[in-house]
This record gives C-alpha cells, structure tokens and sequence, in this order.
C-alpha cells in the first residue's frame, strides 16, 4: 500500500488529509478506493491492490456505481457476498510435476494487478560433482606463439587435476584472430594467404573464428591436434575475441557441449578486443544477430555483421550456461577487468609466465571459484519491463541474507534459496490482461526456472457484462430523462409524498440517491445511509443491520438500538437447560439474577446460599432423632418442606440427592425438591451402618452403654435442676426440639429406640430395640 501511495501526487495525498479530517466517521478504504469519477471495475482495479469491486445485481441500489469500488471489508459489511466479489489478488501457483536435479521449481504461475507484488522461493542446489567440459578459445595472432605451444602440455595435466572435482572433463579447442576484412587485415593478395610473408614465416590466413574440436575426452588427440596449429596475423591490435566467443557459446553442436557437463569457455589473449560498432570501420553495419553461423567449421558471417554487444554476449552466455574464464596478458588486465563486470559467471586470469602448469592452476581456480559462487539472472522482456520490477534476494547457506545479489563460498551438496519478488507497475496502455514470463537463470547452471505471470487489468464481469445493474445503465443509454408522475410514483415508498426519501432524484422511474460527503445513501428510496445510525463497538448498528432513515433495521437474530443484543437467549441457557439457572432473566443476551446473591454468566454461582442439603439438614437430623417411626408430621419446626418416608432406593429425576451421615457414621439419604414451587423432602427409612459382625455389636454396645450413662447423668442432673426451676414452660408441650441446644431440656418420656443394622443379610435388618423403660418424674427420685 505504501508504495502504492507513493507514485500518487502528493496534492492527492493532502486531498484524502482533508477528507479524512472532514468526515468524522473514519473509513480508511473509502478514501483510498473511492473516486467520484470512477465508473467501471477495472478503473476500480487500478486505485490499488487492496480494492474491490461488487457485481452484486442489487448491490447498494440507488446508490451511484462508484460506491461498488471499495475495501472487500467493507463491500462485505454493506452486504455483498464474497462470490460477487472481483478483487486483484495475487495468485502464486507452483508446478511441482516437472522435476529437475538442481534447480526447484521449475514452473510458477504468478497474477498480479496493478501495484500488486507476489513472492516465489526458487532453490538452486549444486550437487557434488560435475562433468565438465573446457573450450579453448585461443587468439593465434602471431604474439600468441608462446602460448600455443604451452598448451601442448596442458590436456593431460588439466584432466588430472579435475579428477578430484569433477566426474570427467573433456576438451575442445577453437581459434580467432579478427575480422578478416581492411583495415583489420592486410589485404595485399600476397598477404591474404600469408600475413607473415615479410618476416619470412608460414602463417595461416586471418579468420573471424575457426572450430578446430570438438569436446572430446581423449588428450591426445587434443595435443595432436594443438600440435597442428599454426600463427596467423592481422594488423591492428584489438582482436575479434568476444565475437568468436559468441559463436563458440550458441554453437552447440558443432562444439559438442554436453548438456549435464559445467560448460567453461576459456579465452586466451594477449590483445583487447573489439565491441560492437567497432566494425564500421570496416563498413559493417549489420548488428550481430546472436546466431550461430559456422559452416563447416568456419564462421561464414564474420565479414557481414557486426561484434555482439556486451549484453547480448552475458545473455547467450546465460542462456547456453557457459561460464568464462579471460586468460589474459599482464598488460591487458586492466582492461578485461572493466569488461568482466558486466559478464555474469566470469573469471579473470592472469597469463603470467607462460607455462603450462600456470595455465592448470589457473583454470582450477576459475573452476573452483565460478561454482561456490551462485547467483540468479532474472530475464525480462524489454517491452514489458517498464511495467514490472523484479527484485532477488538471496538465503545463503551460511543464514546470511545480507543485502547482495549472490552466494560465495557455497560447497558442493549446498543448497541457495532466491527469494524473487515480482511486481507490476501499470496496465498496458490498451488495458487489457497480459500473459508474460520471466527466467529465472541460475548462473552457470543447465536448469532455470519460468515465472509466468498473469497480469489482471480488466474484470471478469466486464467481458460477461455484469459489473453493474443492468438497468441503470441501459436507461441512461436513452439519454432521455423521463419525468413522467407515473414513474415519479414508483420512487415514493409507500405512506411519504418525498421522492426518494428526500435524498435522491427520480431517473427513469428509480432513485439515485445523492452523494454525500459523511457516507453512502442508497435504497430503493434512498432511505438507507451508512453514517447516521448509532454506532456498537465501532461498527454501525454494530454491523447487524441496515441503517433505514437514522435507525436501525436489524437483522433477524439482532434486536436492540444498536442491534446489539441477540434475538434468541441460547445464550443464556445454562448446562441444566434451564434459562439462567432457573435464577434469573435474559436481558440482551445476558443474565441478570434475580437473588442479588447470584453471580456467573448463568446465575449458577452462590457462595452465600446454602445448599439445598445442607439448608434441610436439622429437619433431617430432628427426624432421625425421632426414629423414623412413621410420624411424618414430627418436626414441623425444624422443617420448612413437607417431610415424607420412603424405604426404596428410587431417585427421582431432577430432584436434589442428599445424605446425612450420623455421628455413629450410619448414612441416611434423602432427596429434596423445590419444583413448581413446592418443597418436598423424602427421607430414606434405610440407614446404612458401618458395622460388621462382632466389632459392630461391640461399638453398638459401647454405645449403648454410653448413652445410657449419658442419659442418667441427664436425668440426675436435671433432677437437680429441677429444684431451681418455676414449674410448667415448654417442657410440658412434649415436642423436642433438634434445634434447640439447651441442654438441660429433658422430656418427659425417655423411652428411646436403638436400631441398628447389620451388614448380612443387607435387605433384612436385624434389629434390635432397647427399650429405656419410663422413668415417672421424681418417682425413684424424690
Ligand atoms: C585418441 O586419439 C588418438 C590420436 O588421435 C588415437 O590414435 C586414439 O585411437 C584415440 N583413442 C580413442 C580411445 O579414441
Ligand atoms: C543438468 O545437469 C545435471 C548434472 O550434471 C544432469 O543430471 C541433468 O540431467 C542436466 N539437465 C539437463 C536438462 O540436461
Ligand atoms: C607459474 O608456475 C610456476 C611453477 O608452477 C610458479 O613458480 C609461478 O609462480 C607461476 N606464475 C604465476 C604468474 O602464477
Ligand atoms: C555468508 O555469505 C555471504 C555471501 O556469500 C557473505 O557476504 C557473508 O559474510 C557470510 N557470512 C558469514 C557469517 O560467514
Ligand atoms: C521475500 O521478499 C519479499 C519482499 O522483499 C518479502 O515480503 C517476503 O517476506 C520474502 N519472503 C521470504 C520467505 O523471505
Ligand atoms: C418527478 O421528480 C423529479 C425529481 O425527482 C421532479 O423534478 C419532477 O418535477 C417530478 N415530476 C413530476 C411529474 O412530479
Ligand atoms: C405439627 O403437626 C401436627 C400434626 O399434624 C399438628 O397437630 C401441629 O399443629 C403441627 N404444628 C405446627 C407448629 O404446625
């Protein structure tokens, strides 16, 4: 987006300053996708990546068309679907089907729009070793006796050498002087065939370039044939080198290269050379044509065209992935130096002492250093190239991404990732969608990737004619406005004389609505705006709803001003299926508990209320004090439910299960209710007792004996009491009362019932009833 910005006038950018600070309802894609002029989708495509167009029939309707360009966030909130959506999205696709050992992938399908970019990884893999082939490219011009003969000795030795890089290396030879045309050469009929006739030596004619093998890996019949060669001579001093270069790079098969062989091409000069339109000295002016023109050996086109330019040689070099080694004299060296830069996958050497053990060392390091070196070229066609713009970065195997275009020090088994990031400027000037490639070339490598991309400039819907209603358009094609009151009519909504709510024209019997600065009016009246409603949580009627005539319309599960609450109260359903726990009320969606000492998103939490368990216990406890004889009506003090007796297990659904464990551990259950408002509270009637065999009867009888101390002590004691104490009170009413913790309550009868219940048989209690027999007040006693 930022770049997208960048190329806009900057009187644009302080416009959208302006709008922004106008409206008070900050839209960021409003301003950046909407234009008043704009009329089509593809113009829409053009504001930038990010924006959108909805085809949407009735998109917005009333409304002018340029408001179907905006944000896809927004397009999908004002209610067009995601599959009436045209967007320019940039698409990579990878075909992974063709396989290749170095370079991965081989295939990649890019879309792109305007001010879009997308990014591939490319992996460059070198593996361990190579088959290599080695061109000899020598300039046998008369200074380059020496070296000629050095090379005699150089196949073997060389070939010994790369064993321990490479799986085989075979060699080729070749040989260029210069154009053989004045003023290069001498043209006098008895130097033709013998430029050295005056130093009385037997040369050979001049030739632009001459193929003498091809790669072959037998060495000696390559010192046979170095053997075989002979001096030539010209006049002046730049030779034809980077001429003869091209022809032994394009001319594949005559040169023999391999295809899975690292191709190197070795040239060995003492001169500069000449560079394109040097040759019009001579009266060429054809450009070289960058084809390969050898017939029988002997390069045919040397008198007719011109040198090749330095791009067009690095782009054949590439292209035939050929690396260059420049064995050069000490005194040209600063001249080659310069040239090499501009060659992608090139090694300069001196040519020192003319041996051949210096040549060997020289080629090994070219070798050595050509492929720890990787880098790609991305090749673009020059007719699109103002269109689009390639960058490269590469992942070293070391982890450096530091800003450069290539790899050093990379070992064999490595692998380089390029990270290649294509992006398009512009549109053609005609609009229309272009189908491009690029190569991606690794430098020196037989493998290269294709990028094709597929630039998106015009909209799917424009060829099938649906980016906008169809109405709309074909009446304003008639060009007559129509202000018939019939059709005045049909822009009224129903109960209102305004014309389109009062916020539109009537045009051809359908609203369109005005354009307002704070938003979008539209309707089928115009009723409908994006700006005056109440806003929730940043969106208006908080997203939920249409905004008709300053409120909001919600939609079917919204309800609320704002449409901010939800329509149903699922979301208040607690786990029990109960609204709210059956505590409280749904408001907006949310509980609101009617016992203020409730809280938790469904009135289930109540640390101050006590269990239903525990709020019936003392009735519990008052019962079983009682015995559980069938006197239901007992305790009706303790008790705030009706209490009944039951002597089966059955639970009952729904109803709270409870448990009171005595202090002689015997565990009676019962289960509580307070459905439909009644409180009922069912007491199981059979206790379970820890007690088993003779330890049982033995606890029982300790306890027995206990009791019976505990109730003469009691009884002794209030005896005593009884002295102090005005007679009649409570004690006469003959209820006890669990709750009450006077101790010094006695009742009149003491007669007390012990059950207790042995493990076996577990469904017929044995029973034993200890009657306390009645003590008469004050009988024994007084
Ligand atoms: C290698 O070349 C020599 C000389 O040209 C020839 O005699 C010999 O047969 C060749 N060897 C092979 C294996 O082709
Ligand atoms: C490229 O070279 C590799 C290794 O030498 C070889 O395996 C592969 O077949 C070659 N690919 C092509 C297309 O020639
Ligand atoms: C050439 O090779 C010889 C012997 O191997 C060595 O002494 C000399 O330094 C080399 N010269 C250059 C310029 O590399
Ligand atoms: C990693 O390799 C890059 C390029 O080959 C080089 O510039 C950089 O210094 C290397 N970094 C390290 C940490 O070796
Ligand atoms: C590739 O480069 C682009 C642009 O520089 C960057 O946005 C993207 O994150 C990079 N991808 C990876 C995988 O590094
Ligand atoms: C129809 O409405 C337009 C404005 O929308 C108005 O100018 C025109 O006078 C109206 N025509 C009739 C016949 O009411
Ligand atoms: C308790 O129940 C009995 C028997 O039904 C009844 O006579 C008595 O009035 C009740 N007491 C109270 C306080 O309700």
């Amino acid at each position: 987006m930022t770049s997208w910005l960048r190329s806009f006038h900057p009187l644009f950018l302080c416009l959208l300053t302006v709008v922004a600070l106008c409206s008070r309802v900050s839209r960021p894609g409003e301003s950046v996708c909407w234009s008043s002029s704009l009329t089509s989708c593809s113009e829409c495509l053009k504001r930038g990546p990010q924006c959108a167009w909805c085809f949407k029939e009735d998109f917005l309707e009333g409304a002018r068309s340029n408001y179907r360009c905006d944000l896809v966030e927004n397009l999908l909130l004002k209610g067009c679907g995601q599959e009436s959506i045209e967007q320019s999205e940039a698409k990579v696709e990878v075909d992974a089907t063709i396989s290749s050992t170095q370079v991965s992938p081989r295939d990649i399908s890019i879309q792109l729009s305007p001010g879009s970019q997308a990014s591939v990884i490319v992996e460059v893999k070198q593996l361990e070793r190579y088959p290599v082939d080695l061109y000899y490219l020598v300039d046998v011009s008369a200074s380059m006796q020496e070296n000629l003969d050095h090379l005699k000795t150089v196949g073997v030795a060389l070939s010994l050498r790369m064993t321990q890089h490479s799986s085989d290396l075979w060699l080729g030879f070749g040989s260029f002087v210069d154009k053989p045309v004045s003023p290069y050469i001498n043209v006098h009929p008895s130097k033709l065939n013998n430029p050295c006739s005056d130093y009385e030596v037997r040369c050979r004619p001049a030739h632009g370039f001459h193929h003498v093998l091809s790669m072959t890996r037998n060495m000696s019949e390559f010192t046979r044939v170095i053997k075989q060669q002979r001096i030539s001579g010209n006049m002046d001093t730049p030779e034809g080198g980077l001429d003869a270069m091209l022809q032994a790079a394009v001319c594949q098969k005559a040169v023999g290269w391999r295809p899975e062989a690292k191709r190197l091409l070795l040239l060995m000069t003492d001169q500069p050379s000449h560079l394109a339109l040097d040759s019009r000295l001579a009266g060429i002016v054809v450009p070289n044509d960058g084809l390969c023109h050898l017939d029988n050996n002997i390069y045919t086109a040397s008198t007719v065209m011109d040198h090749p330019s330095l791009g067009q040689l690095s782009d054949k070099l590439l292209e035939n992935h050929i690396y260059s080694i420049f064995a050069v004299e000490k005194q040209q060296y600063q001249w080659y130096e310069e040239l090499v830069r501009l060659l992608p996958g090139t090694h300069l050497g001196k040519l020192g002492l003319f041996q051949a053990s210096n040549l060997t060392e020289l080629v090994m390091g070219a070798y050595k250093k050509l492929l720890s070196e990787v880098a790609v070229a991305v090749s673009l066609d020059e007719k699109v190239s103002s269109r689009y713009w390639v960058s490269v970065s590469p992942l070293c195997p070391n982890g450096s991404t530091a800003n450069q275009q290539s790899c050093s020090g990379v070992q064999p088994g490595q692998t380089v990732f390029f990270n290649i990031t294509v992006g398009m400027h512009s549109c053609p000037d005609n609009g229309e969608n272009e189908d491009i490639s690029l190569t991606v070339h690794p430098v020196g490598y037989n493998e290269s990737s294709v990028i094709r991309v597929h630039s998106k400039c015009r909209c799917h819907c424009e060829s099938a004619g649906h980016c906008q209603n169809s109405v709309e358009s074909a009446c304003k094609e008639t060009g007559r406005e129509q202000w018939d009151s019939s059709l005045n009519l049909s822009c009224q909504s129903a109960g209102t004389d305004l014309i389109c709510s009062g916020r539109g024209v009537c045009e051809c019997g359908r609203c369109v609505c005005d354009q307002r600065r704070l938003g979008t009016v539209y309707g089928k009246y115009c009723e409908k705006d994006d700006f005056s409603c109440p806003y929730f949580r940043g969106m208006m009627c908080g997203g939920r709803g249409d905004c008709v005539l300053g409120e909001c319309v919600c939609k079917n599960e919204w309800t609320g001003d704002m449409c901010e609450c939800p329509a149903s109260t699922s979301s208040c359903q607690s786990a029990d299926g109960l609204l709210c726990s059956g505590h409280g009320e749904c408001v907006c969606g949310r509980c609101v508990c009617s016992d203020p000492r409730r809280s938790g998103s469904f009135c289930e939490r109540c640390p101050a209320c006590q269990s239903t368990c525990q709020s019936n216990m003392n009735c519990v406890v008052c019962h079983v004090a009682y015995g559980l004889s069938k006197k239901e009506d007992y305790c009706n003090k303790t008790c705030t439910t009706a209490v009944h007796y039951t002597d089966n297990g059955h639970t009952r659904d729904k109803w709270v299960q409870c448990m009171y464990v005595s202090n002689n551990n015997c565990r009676y259950p019962f289960q509580v209710t307070t459905e439909a408002g009644e409180a009922e509270l069912h007491i199981n009637t059979r206790a379970e007792c820890p007690s088993s065999g003779r330890v049982g009867t033995f606890l029982s009888v300790c306890a027995l004996t206990v009791l019976c101390g505990l109730v003469i002590v009691a009884v002794s004691r209030l005896l005593l009491q009884k002295r102090h104490r005005p007679p009649g009170g409570t004690v006469a009413d003959g209820v006890y009362n669990c709750t009450d913790k006077d101790l010094s309550y006695i009742p009149t009868t003491n007669e007390k019932t012990v059950t207790y219940r042995r493990d076996r048989p577990p469904d017929r209690p044995v029973e034993m009833n200890i009657q306390v027999p009645k003590m008469a007040f004050n009988d024994p006693w007084h």
